[in-house]
């Protein structure tokens, strides 16, 4: 059976049936993902009953893997998954959800404000591939807002006013705006800020897009208050119902996203709860904008 794509959303996300993600890809297979990538930035799969190794194996087929380090504050001690393999649960080593007032509980609830995966680091995640091992029974859904329709959207002063403006992006940013700062002094130094370009321009499609990211904290020459009043009315703008599309996860469920054209966040679910969800990433291939040494 072909791969086949529907879109359920009116501006972008389809819904893939007809391929198995568990097993080797067809080179057909491949190229029919990515261009539905390109098109819907957003493809949701059902019923993927895949293992870590299958997942990171599918992941390859879109580009190397990214190093997860410096990704977040779990020590490699404390690591649930192996490497390649982005623990986004909300669970310890012991199989059971954090304690309420564990550090990388309260770092992890950053994943509920709107982001762009890895929009941190100097060169930024293409896609990321999220599995759902384990549901939880109420809350959740990942949310996604398509960057490309909000681009489309804005007027054209403001076009060409961000058109080449340069944000600062750092975890530092993101966890700060809600309150949490204690970070060590070799987390700060991982968290150094990197810089991103506001407009992306996608490299197969042509389309532009917004690259915003919670973990926007200034944009470069500007003075920070007028900065993220900036960045906060353009990501209320973008994140407007029309431009949202909300996935409501069920077991063995894979949602692959274009992190180029979208941003998402997880909304707010019961954390006495078990919930087992594990994402691979695929690298990106070069920096939006060159950085400068700090
Ligand atoms: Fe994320």
């Amino acid at each position: 059976m072909p791969v086949s794509i529907r879109q359920i959303h009116p501006v972008f996300v389809g819904e893939v049936s007809g391929v198995d993600l568990t097993r080797p890809l067809a080179r057909e297979e491949v190229a029919a993902l990515e261009a539905g990538m390109d098109q819907y930035a957003v493809l949701v799969f059902h019923d993927q009953r895949i293992d870590n190794d299958q997942q990171m194996a599918f992941t390859r087929n879109f580009g190397a893997i990214e190093n997860e380090r410096g990704g977040n504050i779990t020590r490699p001690d404390q690591r649930r998954l192996p490497p390649g393999m982005n623990d986004v649960s909300n669970l310890g080593q012991d199989s059971r959800p954090l304690a309420r007032d564990d550090r990388r509980r309260l770092f992890n609830l950053g994943n509920q404000l709107w982001h762009s995966d890895s929009s941190f680091r100097a060169v930024p995640a293409k896609y990321s591939i999220l599995s759902c091992r384990l549901p939880c029974s109420t809350g959740g859904n990942t949310e996604f807002a398509d960057m490309r329709a909000a681009y489309d959207a804005l007027d054209a002063r403001t076009k060409a006013e961000i058109e080449d403006l340069v944000c600062e992006h750092s975890l530092i940013y993101s966890r700060g705006s809600l309150g949490f700062t204690e970070l060590t002094e070799d987390e700060r130094a991982a968290f150094r800020p990197v810089r991103q370009r506001l407009v992306r321009t996608h490299p197969v499609t042509g389309r532009k897009s917004l690259y915003l990211s919670s973990h926007i904290g200034t944009i470069v020459g500007w003075l920070r208050p007028e900065s993220l009043s900036l960045i906060r009315d353009l990501a209320e703008h973008a994140t407007q119902p029309r431009f949202v599309h909300a996935h409501q996860w069920r077991q063995w469920d894979i949602v692959m996203w274009d992190n180029r054209q979208t941003m998402h966040r997880v909304r707010r679910f019961d954390e006495a709860e078990p919930r087992d969800m594990r994402r691979t990433t695929v690298a990106g291939d070069a920096p939006t904008v060159e950085q400068i040494a700090a």
